[in-house]
């Protein structure tokens, strides 16, 4: 199976999945990392790794750079854009009526859609934390669920310790979510 990472950002959970992918070359190859920043962290993880990496402006030259590899499925890794449904389209499959994007979030959606979703739960002195990963419709957020966990909130954490936390899951998570794809093991949530 090949996949494509779009990412905007640190890149901690795209080296998680190219981490996997390195280490069952057999099961799952990650294609190549997009990104929409230029200075975005994941660039330099990519390097570090091996992986190719590169950089897009609009979704035409996303589309272009793609259509080059062909992925099966695009995971998107902290990636801050709202992908068009003009552009979902192209990846739309027709015998699972779903799109071949999936997305993480950190927290338990359909709670803390958007930004700061961490921050915001923090604030608001959450008990537990959480993270959904999710298909990818023309919202935000709000594809259909393929699985959520929480984790606890400790009395003695700053935010610094509960984002740690989370991060840690994500990345269990979304390696755990790319193998099962590949095995074809995981049970996927009905269209959008
Ligand atoms: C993660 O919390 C992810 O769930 C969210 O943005 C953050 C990206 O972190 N969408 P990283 O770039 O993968 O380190």
């Amino acid at each position: 199976m090949k996949i494509a990472i779009l990412a905007s950002g640190n890149g901690s959970n795209a080296e998680a999945l190219m981490h996997f992918s390195a280490k069952n070359q057999k099961l799952v190859e990650v294609a190549l990392v997009l990104t929409n920043k230029k200075d975005a962290g994941v660039i330099k993880r990519c390097q570090r790794l091996g992986v190719a990496s590169g950089f897009f402006d609009n979704e035409k030259e996303l589309l272009l750079k793609l259509n080059d590899i062909k992925p099966d499925w695009i995971f998107l890794a902290g990636f801050m854009k709202i992908l068009s449904a003009e552009f979902l389209n192209n990846y739309y499959d027709e015998n699972l009526k779903i799109n071949r994007v999936i997305n993480i979030h950190p927290a338990l959606l359909p709670l803390y859609p958007g930004l700061n979703s961490y921050e915001r739960a923090f604030v608001d002195s959450v008990k537990e934390g959480g993270v959904t990963i999710h298909l990818v419709d023309n919202g935000v957020d709000s594809g259909p669920i393929i699985i959520q966990k929480s984790f606890p909130r400790l009395e003695s954490d700053s935010l610094d310790d509960f984002k740690k936390r989370g991060l840690s899951l994500e990345h269990k998570m979304y390696t755990q979510v790319l193998e099962k794809l590949a095995k074809g093991t995981l049970e996927l949530p009905h269209g959008n």
